[in-house]
């Protein structure tokens, strides 16, 4: 494994990045929002993430060096998160999943025409005594065995060596299963065996060949205004991507992934503490509000907060305006620096395009706030 040093540089290899892309996430933004604000705002001691979906912000704190916070409310976000943290060998990754899968098997095998059409029978065998035994397990390794599987939990079949352990499936969000059951029974697509432990330990070896030195911090699990409020830290930087308006299936688009994480093994139905599940625009700004408000009592005079924000175009909406709504009705200090429409990064999607081609048509916006009040 190689060591590196790292320093706050436009110019990281692409081998020190990898870990970044254990596992995609729906509306994750692009490593270079988060490293520009790093750049920019020199004299940041520690980062915070209140909506930190799969790390990218803690990431980018790691590669300059510096601890960070992150919170999310979704399982899955946070379970990639915590991986973005850990630094260990791919051999002591490899090696825990190897005992695992030598163990007796355990844990209850999913019933159902989904799952036998989704995975080979043995590769589904594997997969539950890795979700049983990971269940109990919180040491690094472990987290970052799971966020390995989170990755190669589901995704399309390659031709040479299997990247993925489904039938044919997206890699960004699982289908539905009546959806998954029909296409691939319309094209007769049987699962094929795929060794777990092979799958586990190509994609280890490639993430975590160079991964950068941790520089500490946590992930929480939970809502982001309660969490805050039991934080001891103060934080200089904050930056962070709010739920885009509108857009309402974080949790149900990962529902494999949530399953793997504990949950049942069908789509869940509920979308319990989502901001994104506000009644009104109304209350989804007074909800960013006490995000905000939040966030100020955890920092430092003079800190910043940047966020990227928008909102889908069937909301109709300016997403501009929630958010300066939303930081006026927080009346925590933060006083609004510039507001530009979010950068196009050279050779990177923009977080809107994932919504497809709607999505492309969305108004994004980076905004960059200052704490120069007295929070309440
Ligand atoms: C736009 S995504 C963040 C993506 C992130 N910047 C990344 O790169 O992956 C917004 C996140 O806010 C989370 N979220 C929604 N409601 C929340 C709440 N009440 N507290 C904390 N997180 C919440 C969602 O689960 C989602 O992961």
């Amino acid at each position: 494994m190689t060591v590196t040093a790292v320093a706050p540089s436009p110019a990281w290899s692409e081998d020190v990045l990898r870990l970044n892309a254990i596992c995609p996430y729906y509306t994750m933004f692009p490593l270079e929002f988060p490293l520009q604000q790093l750049e920019t705002f020199t004299g940041a001691t520690r980062v915070l993430d209140p909506f930190c979906g799969r790390g990218t912000t803690l990431y980018a704190a790691r590669l300059a060096g510096l601890p960070s916070v992150g919170i999310d409310i979704n399982p899955v976000a946070a379970a990639i998160a915590q991986a973005k943290l850990v630094r260990v060998t791919p051999r002591a990754v490899i090696r825990l999943a190897n005992k695992i899968l030598q163990s007796s098997p355990r844990g209850e095998v999913p019933d159902g025409e989904f799952w036998q059409w989704c995975y080979e029978h043995e590769t589904l065998r594997e997969l539950v005594t890795l979700r049983e035994a990971l269940l109990k397990m919180a040491t690094p390794t472990a987290a970052m065995l799971r966020a390995v599987v989170l990755g190669v939990l589901h995704g399309p079949q390659n031709k040479g060596v299997p990247s993925y352990l489904s039938n044919q499936m997206p890699r960004t969000y699982a289908s539905k299963p009546a959806y998954a059951v029909k296409f691939w029974d319309k094209r007769n697509m049987q699962p094929v065996r795929i060794p777990v432990l092979d799958v586990i330990e190509r994609r280890a070896n490639r993430l975590l060949e160079a991964s950068p030195l941790a520089r500490g911090g946590n992930v929480y699990l939970g809502d982001a205004v309660q969490t805050l409020s039991g934080l001891r830290q103060r934080f200089d930087l904050v930056v962070t991507s709010p739920p885009y308006y509108g857009m309402r299936t974080y949790v149900a688009d990962q529902w494999l992934r949530s399953w793997f994480l504990g949950g049942p093994p069908e789509v869940p139905y509920g979308t319990h503490g989502q901001i994104a599940r506000q009644p009104s625009q109304d209350a989804f700004i007074q909800a960013l509000a006490d995000v905000w408000a939040a966030t100020a009592h955890r920092c430092r005079r003079g800190a910043r907060l940047a966020i990227r924000f928008g909102a889908l175009p069937s909301a109709r909406t300016n997403p501009e305006e929630m958010l300066l709504a939303s930081l006026k009705e927080a009346k925590a200090g933060w006083v609004v620096k510039e507001v530009r429409p979010a950068g196009t990064p050279p050779k990177r999607t923009r977080q809107a395009e994932q919504f497809g081609k709607a999505g492309s048509a969305i108004d994004e916006i980076d905004l960059v706030a200052e704490l120069t009040g007295v929070p309440r």
